[in-house]
């Protein structure tokens, strides 16, 4: 750990999936994060020990001020949100509520407090279908699902408080972010689990190795839906950047992807290849709301941010299977 002279980096949502990640490339990078999580999806022990904890609703208010304060915080990295968007269908007003009250007193407080630097975690769901892949950062927002929708009005939200009170905000989309830390100790841990790799590997572990693919009937090359997979410790290598790229006290928007789009079937190989592990794959119906092709055109984050991510889907996988078997 530091000396505690190191700049203090506030990180919301800091027990979940990404956000863990990101505490350990910060702390790698020399800086020093505090988090914040209510431990609603998190975990408490993602989190280094020495790293400061707070179990907090972001709801609260004051909550936001107080840490900035008691830590002399000088920018934030915002990951605290709900993310699923099937349960974002059944349940609108929990991603209403929870995440634009969050994000509004995340502003209230960093204007409050002379703050003016965050790294907005946001997603590719606010683009919906495009019309074109890969997407670039000017396609039209027309997200298909509240939790899309409560990103983008998040990122509106910022992009006004950066209007009005000089609030400097890079915002992230990410496209599919799969991946693990490559020491195994950490990794993506949802309950239920929805994404893709997780899944399959699931499948594998649990011995059945029976996987259930939503959709073949898509106009792609085998018929299934195409994603564009980033590694989950690249992303947080961009996240970085952005902080430093704040320092020039200019906003932004980038995309954080691979550039390169794989079907699920290309996927189903892939595992395969990697685990030596054979699966029957059921196709089932289309899953609700699945965009057909999500593909991300990186050249922004490329030549703005000097962004690339180094690793494959292949050690995706790799990383994504050391941590499964390490979970009980
Ligand atoms: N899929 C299956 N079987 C499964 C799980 C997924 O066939 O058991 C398919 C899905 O239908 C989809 C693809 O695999 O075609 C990827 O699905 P994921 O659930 O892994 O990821 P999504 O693309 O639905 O969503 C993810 C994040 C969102 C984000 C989006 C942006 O969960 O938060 O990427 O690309 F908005």
């Amino acid at each position: 750990m530091s000396d505690g002279n190191n700049e203090k980096i506030l990180v919301a949502g800091g027990a979940g999936y990404i956000g863990s990640h990101m505490v350990r490339v910060l702390i790698e990078a020399g800086l020093d994060p505090v988090v914040i999580d209510n431990l609603s999806t998190g975990y408490r022990d993602f989190v280094p020990g020495k790293v400061p904890f707070y179990e907090a609703d972001l709801r609260e208010p004051g909550v936001f001020s107080e840490l900035i304060k008691t830590h002399h915080i000088s920018g934030v990295i915002y990951f605290a949100s709900h993310i699923e968007v099937g349960e974002s269908v059944i349940d609108p007003l929990k991603y209403y509520d929870n995440n634009l009250i969050s994000c509004i007193n995340l502003i209230r407080a960093m204007k409050e407090n002379s703050i003016d630097r965050v790294v907005f975690s946001s997603t590719a769901a606010v683009y919906g279908d495009p019309e074109c892949v890969p997407v670039k950062e000017d396609a039209v927002l027309a997200p298909k699902n509240p939790y899309g929708r409560s990103k983008m009005m998040m990122e509106k939200m910022l992009s006004d408080a950066g209007t009005a009170y000089g609030l400097k905000c890079v915002i992230l989309r990410y496209f599919n972010v799969a991946g693990a830390f490559p020491g195994g100790e950490i990794g993506e841990k949802h309950v239920p689990e929805t994404h893709l790799i997780p899944n399959v590997l699931k499948s594998i572990k649990n011995d059945n190795c029976e996987f259930n693919i939503f959709g073949d009937d898509y106009s792609t090359p085998d018929g299934t839906c195409i994603r564009d997979y980033v590694h989950v410790v690249d992303l947080c290598g961009a996240h970085l950047k952005a902080l430093r790229y704040l320092e020039g006290n200019i906003s932004g928007i980038f995309n954080l992807g691979s550039g390169k789009g794989f079907s699920v079937r290309e996927v189903l190989e892939t595992v395969m290849k990697v685990t030596g592990q054979k699966i029957e794959a059921n196709v089932l119906d289309r899953r609700d709301g699945d965009p057909e092709r999500l593909v991300a055109s990186i050249a922004k984050a490329k030549d703005v941010l000097g962004w690339e991510p180094e690793y494959g889907l292949e050690d995706m996988i790799r990383t994504a299977w050391k941590w499964e078997n390490n979970l009980c």
